[in-house]
């Protein structure tokens, strides 16, 4: 990482570096630093400090975060890769760094990190913004329209399509199953789920079961779209799945007709939400924002 910094720094004269988590990128956080960078783009850099400590967890992707700073039109922005196998001398470099930009803006969540660098520098702090515990509880609950208004956007998961079993053939909801790209983004509580599926810069509507689907009595959870009015083969395809609303619980069915006959309504249920819900969205650059 610092090579790239490094790169950036021999050349620039940086008057601003904003020093960023990686826990959530929302759309407040990413207006904040706008409205701080000014006009001064050009002397400005934000790190975006990645697997600090260690992080389990990611709410969002890499692609998703470089895809956020440059939708908003945020440029000079790098990953800053937490080096655990040397923490001391990356903690010393990254200090040089940063001790040599003139303003230096900070994401709340990382004050003690940033104090424990040792920095002769007072920083600003960046608006706060959600809590990551919170968002957590919130996936965990599948509470998507909660999630959504806190972040700005719909939340997203991206990943390749792979092959299932090619039972939802059978009851004619064919799914395009979808393996996330980073397994350590948050997966939602399991359930089905209204969405806007997004292939290759195009806009679908779709419905997605999250879990183990019981009913075929499958133990692995999976994530599967059936996507309207849809019929390609879209095998080893990236696509992205933005969740409208969670619909209802994954249940045992006693048959593939009883399944079948749910997902009909859930099928009804799912056009409702979305044609309510994109009334009040703006689709740029493969995301859905909130009006
Ligand atoms: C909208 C939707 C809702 C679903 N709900 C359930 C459910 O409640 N219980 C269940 O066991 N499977 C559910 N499934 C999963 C189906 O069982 C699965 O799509 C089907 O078996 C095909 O899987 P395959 O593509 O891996 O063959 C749902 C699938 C979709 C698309």
């Amino acid at each position: 990482m610092i090579k790239t910094i490094n790169n950036y720094l021999e050349n620039k004269k940086i008057e601003y570096l904003f020093f960023v988590s990686d826990s959530v990128i929302t759309v407040k956080l990413l207006l904040d630093i706008n409205k701080r960078i000014g006009i001064h783009s050009d002397k400005t850099i934000i790190l975006q400090i990645k697997n600090y400590p260690n992080n389990k967890y990611v709410f969002n992707e890499d692609s998703e975060v470089s895809n956020l700073y440059s939708t908003a039109g945020i440029k000079n922005f790098s990953f800053v890769n937490f080096d655990t196998n040397k923490p001391d001398d990356f903690k010393k470099e990254l200090a040089e760094y940063i001790n040599k930009a003139k303003n230096v803006f900070l994401s709340p969540s990382l004050k003690d990190f940033f104090d424990s660098l040792n920095i002769d520098k007072k920083p600003e702090y960046l608006s706060e913004y959600i809590n990551y515990e919170r968002l957590f509880s919130l996936l965990k609950q599948g509470a998507v329209k909660e999630i959504a208004d806190n972040i700005g956007y719909l939340y997203q998961i991206r990943g390749k399509v792979v092959k299932g079993d090619g039972i939802g053939r059978k009851i004619k909801y064919p799914t395009a199953n979808v393996e996330p790209s980073d397994k350590r983004k948050v997966i939602l509580a399991n359930g089905v789920y209204a969405v806007n599926v997004n292939i290759k810069g195009n806009w679908h509507k779709g419905m997605v079961n999250i879990g183990t689907k019981p009913t075929i009595g499958n133990n692995k959870i999976t994530i599967e779209a059936n996507i309207f009015d849809f019929n390609k083969n879209i095998y080893g395809d990236n696509i992205s799945l933005n969740f409208i609303k969670r619909l209802r619980d994954e249940e045992q069915f006693d048959s593939l007709n009883s399944l079948k006959s749910q997902i009909e309504k859930d099928e009804k249920a799912s056009i409702n939400a979305i044609n309510s819900v994109n009334k009040s969205l703006e689709f740029a650059d493969g995301f859905c924002f909130i009006k």
